[in-house]
């Protein structure tokens, strides 16, 4: 059981919060590339700060202070010119440095005064990688943005999908180490839900958690496994500090604020060996709906979802006074000591962990990957068939991660994997 004060250090973010600075140390997605191609300006709020986001004419890409520091209008209501953001109240231009470039009025009546030469606007950095836009909110020198190992790989169709969920990061986080709710709230609610009949889903026997430079694996031994299956020799990635890693896709949990988090999915199929090469011109993004209008309650059709359900179920803020953790949890209390240690160490002024600085080691972040060589060989569509369906290891037909996939990704995705893009096709 953990002390309020605990509960407020682990899940608080605004500026100047132990946790709130030790999240400034890295970057973190934010949206989607194709998202500022379609609409260049975005409001976007992060760690409790309102902001903006955008892609000017000439490609810069911008985030900064939602509020004009003239007086204070909303830049998200702005427009992009070659360079920079002007304000619509009264065309004051911003550059993605937080430079003022004009100020129409002042320019006319007193230009020797050079009055924008004074002014600033909050800007921080923003770098495309993966088809994710990222923001660094940390003091410089910025460090790299991860090229995580996945995002080197070719033939594949990635999509990027975004929730928001009106509860805490820090709970969202925790379940990235959280390996046996996969057994309940994923496959026996499934199945409950869907009242299927047939073998019951096999129980965990026994789970194991390691530390390595870039987070922590948990392991796992099902009924009818062995300790020589990858789900054990490999495991799982929780990704520091805020995402769960898989093998075939990302979970970012990004904090917009103490109650509200924005969940970054980056999701990997690879093609079959007969569709290939292929390549994407653009990686396409979506927005997955979390609440049933017609019921108003949460929607628990798909993977993710569930989870959702779960962590919101937790209370906007888990209160971790009132928990009784067992041997399940053993994992999670391990991230939260670390945690609070790292975000210790950056309030003493040092630097935590998996920042990566070193351009060379960033060419390719390698990742504990179970069927590395799936991903990286593929297979061809007659073994795809066969193939048995290992988590994460299976050709996939369908999204079962999220709600709500819009019909035209649906089809590229089929088309992709050389599926009739007319049949729909289910579990
Ligand atoms: S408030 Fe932005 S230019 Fe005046
Ligand atoms: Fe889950």
């Amino acid at each position: 059981m953990l002390s309020e004060e605990q509960n407020r250090r682990l899940t608080e973010v605004g500026a100047g919060t132990p946790m709130g600075e030790l999240l400034r140390r890295y970057w973190m997605p934010i949206a989607a590339v194709a998202d500022l191609d379609d609409n260049p300006i975005k409001p976007v709020r992060l760690m409790g700060e309102d902001l903006v986001l955008y892609k000017d004419r000439t490609g810069n890409y911008g985030l900064v202070d939602r509020h004009c520091a003239h007086r204070r209008a909303d830049l998200s209501y702005g427009w992009v010119e070659d360079c920079g953001l002007r304000c619509h109240y009264h065309g004051w231009r911003w550059d993605h440095t937080g430079r003022c470039l004009d100020q129409p009025f002042e320019e006319v009546s007193h230009p020797e005064a050079r009055f924008k030469d004074r002014v600033r606007l909050k800007a921080y950095p923003v770098e495309p990688k993966a088809g994710l836009l990222w923001a660094y909110l940390g003091p410089p020198p910025a460090p790299l943005v991860p090229t995580w190992e996945p995002f080197t790989w070719r033939n594949g169709f990635v999509q990027i999908v975004f929730s928001e969920v009106p509860c805490n990061w820090f709970q969202c986080q925790e379940n990235s180490i959280d390996p046996v709710h996969f057994e309940w709230l994923h496959s026996n609610w499934t199945r409950t839900l869907n009242r299927l009949d047939g073998d019951k889903p096999p129980t965990h026997l026994k789970i194991g958690f390691d530390e390595f430079e870039y987070g922590f694996t948990y392991r796992r031994i099902l009924e009818g496994q062995s300790e020589r299956d990858e789900l054990w020799t490999v495991g799982r990635t929780c990704l520091w500090p805020n995402c769960l890693f898989t093998g075939g896709h990302f979970e970012w949990r990004v904090p917009i604020d103490d109650q509200n988090m924005l969940s970054v999915g980056w999701f990997f199929d690879r093609v079959p060996n007969e569709m290939e090469p292929f390549t994407q011109d653009r990686i396409p993004y979506w927005y997955s709906p979390i609440k049933d209008p017609k019921t108003g309650r949460w929607i628990t059709t798909h993977i993710m979802n569930q989870d959702f359900v779960a962590w919101v179920g937790q209370g906007t803020v888990a209160d971790r006074t009132q928990e009784h953790l067992g041997q399940s949890d053993r994992g999670v209390i391990m991230m939260r000591k670390t945690i609070l240690e790292e975000a210790e160490l950056v309030a003493r002024g040092g630097e935590p962990r998996a920042v990566i600085r070193d351009p060379e080691k960033n060419v390719c972040v390698r990742l504990p990957i179970i069927g590395r060589d799936f991903f990286l060989k593929g297979y061809s569509a007659v073994e795809g068939e066969k193939r048995e369906r290992t988590p994460g290891l299976a050709e996939r037909r369908d999204f079962p991660f999220l709600t709500g996939q819009p019909e035209e990704i649906r089809v590229a995705f089929r088309r992709a994997m050389g599926l009739d893009p007319e049949k729909i096709w289910r579990t």
